[in-house]
């Protein structure tokens, strides 16, 4: 059976058609950079005051959700090796670094009253290591690693948490605003609040299914205001910065254009990207009503006496709309998606109130995550949505693909042209996208896929030394060209796409390079499940 599954993917992939690549130049003012976070690349868990993270917590009590049994404790060790972090962005020619600080790094206590000595100091020497390269710190408040202490509290459930990032933010921006002119609040609600909502997700064991979630929603969107309000009144006037959030942005492409299908689609879309940024970039703020109604119609079969979903009240509508300078698009993952039979009534859960079947086209290329899938005309058909739903300038501040850490790897410098060309499609109708980020510098502990699945455009495994790729040699191409057609790009064949040949390219004089990828590729690609990680 396995066999002749292979065979057809086979049959597929050698089916391949090159991708219409857009041969448009970026805009002299388009940002090019690569993203990391703290806890994936930092290591130095226990260095100096730092306090426990949840990813602390998680990777050191509960291994066996790693896949690899790996931790961050040291990871890329970038917090020893500032130096070489430099080298490599100064080699790729980046214009900005979007990076994150860790909480209980700055505030081994969680709260202001102490702020780490040691902390401020590692921070203040990339930043200013940074500045002296001419690169641009692009800096993330919170990236998924939230205090130990603070979880204890109920973490993202508790809304008293906003209270307490908004002191934190309060601290980045009084100690680094002076240098750093791009904020990123939060980053993926879709992917920090999920936790509250199944067992094995950080913070593990916290699961309050189809109601934890929407708490976490809720907190993260205030949490965001809150300190967005902050910048506003206190230091934007001298700062002169810009302050945004960024979401986790699926497409989901209808199966059909039943207009079920279509509502289908819709309905989805706002559960991934509306329930966590509508009421921030919404023209009436306020959750998406398609989400509100969703979730109070079943709460009510369900005999509560109100929604699962809390409701905001008129002043916070007002207090938390309009709270963003741009919108930031991390784009990983597009669907299928199909109308299907409401579930019966029973425990309640984010999936049922959703009620959409979302599935991946089994003829799209995979990558060494399961959830991923080459995809471009999802991408650009999301940024054309969320540019005309919205209307903010937008960052793409992650965008990449998986492998096992090959040095030539082929397909994710394919990925790259594929989805850099979808930006320029985006752009070509219209699109407000100031600037892209390649997710990541460089191979780091991928969260629960540990050191297995690997994103970077440099090697690394522990301290070694780092060491570019093809893609990394790819990437920094573009951004001294500017252009996209420097080689050529291969895309599986799907519903949705443009399918003509040629392709573009000096190195190849047009001809279709069709790279077959290892047997142990196709075997992941069979065995990868087929249920969505996230909604
Ligand atoms: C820090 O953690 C390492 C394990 O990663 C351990 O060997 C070391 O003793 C710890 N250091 C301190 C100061 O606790
Ligand atoms: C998707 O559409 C096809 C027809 O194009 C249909 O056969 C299939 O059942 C649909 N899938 C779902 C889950 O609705
Ligand atoms: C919720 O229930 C109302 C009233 O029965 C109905 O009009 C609406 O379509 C339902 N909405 C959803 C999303 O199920
Ligand atoms: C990565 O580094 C660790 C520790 O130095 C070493 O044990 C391991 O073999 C290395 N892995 C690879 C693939 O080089």
């Amino acid at each position: 059976m396995q066999a002749v599954k292979i065979i057809v993917l086979l049959a597929t992939i050698l089916n391949s058609h090159a991708q219409q690549l857009n041969t448009n130049s970026f805009p002299d003012d388009f940002l090019f950079g690569v993203g990391t976070s703290a806890y994936q690349v930092e290591g130095a868990w226990n260095e100096s005051d730092k306090s426990e993270n949840i990813w602390d917590q998680l990777t050191h009590n509960y291994p066996d959700l790693v896949i690899d049994g790996s931790n961050g404790d040291v990871a890329c060790d970038s917090y020893h090796h500032i130096d070489d972090d430099i080298a490599i962005l100064r080699n790729l020619g980046v214009d900005f670094y979007r990076f994150s600080i860790s909480w209980t790094r700055l505030l081994p206590n969680s709260y202001s009253n102490v702020i780490s000595e040691t902390g401020l100091q590692y921070y203040n020497n990339l930043i200013d290591a940074l500045l002296a390269a001419n690169i641009i710190p692009m800096v993330t408040i919170y990236h998924w690693d939230l205090p130990t202490e603070l979880q204890k509290l109920g973490g993202w459930a508790n809304p008293i948490i906003a209270d307490y990032f908004a002191d934190y933010a309060q601290v980045a921006f009084e100690q680094f605003g002076d240098r750093v002119k791009y904020w990123i609040t939060l980053n993926e609600p879709q992917s920090f609040c999920p936790g509250y909502g199944s067992p094995n997700q950080a913070p593990v064991n916290v699961a309050e299914p189809g109601i934890g979630e929407y708490l976490c929603s809720y907190t993260a969107l205030k949490a965001h205001a809150k300190a967005y309000h902050i910048y506003d009144e206190r230091y934007r006037s001298t700062q002169q910065g810009v302050v945004g959030i960024t979401a986790l942005s699926n497409w989901f492409e209808p199966n059909t254009t039943s207009p079920e299908d279509i509502a289908a689609a819709e309905i989805a879309k706002q559960f991934n990207v509306g329930l966590y940024m509508h009421a921030i970039f919404g023209r009436d703020g306020d959750y998406p009503e398609v989400v509100k109604q969703a979730v109070a119609n079943r709460s009510a079969l369900e005999g509560f006496p109100f929604s699962r979903l809390p409701e905001l009240t008129e002043e916070e509508i007002q207090y938390i709309k309009g709270t963003a300078d741009f919108f930031g698009v991390n784009h990983y993952m597009t669907y299928v998606a199909a109308a299907r039979d409401p579930d019966e009534i029973g425990e309640p859960s984010m999936e049922k109130d959703r009620g959409v079947s979302a599935w991946f086209d089994p003829s799209w290329e995979g990558a060494a995550s399961s959830w991923l899938k080459v995809v471009p005309w999802g991408f650009s058909n999301l940024l054309m949505t969320l540019n005309n739903e919205y209307g903010y300038p937008m960052y793409v501040t992650e965008n990449g693909y998986s492998d096992y850490g090959e040095i030539d790897d082929s397909r994710r410098t394919n990925y790259y042209q594929l989805y850099l060309s979808a930006v320029l499609d985006a752009l070509s109708n219209g699109a407000n996208i100031r600037g892209y980020t390649a997710w990541s510098l460089m191979d780091n502990f991928e969260w629960l896929d540990g050191f297995v699945n690997r994103f970077g455009l440099y090697y690394v495994n522990v301290s070694d030394p780092r060491t570019i790729k093809s893609s990394g040699e790819y990437f920094k191409q573009v951004i001294a060209t500017r252009v996209v057609t420097t080689t050529s790009a291969t895309v599986s064949t799907n519903g949705g796409s443009t399918t003509q040949a040629p392709t573009y390219g000096e190195s190849n004089g047009g001809s279709l390079r069709i790279i077959i990828p290892p047997l142990s590729f196709l075997l992941l690609l069979v065995s990868a499940p087929v249920v969505p990680w996230i909604l």
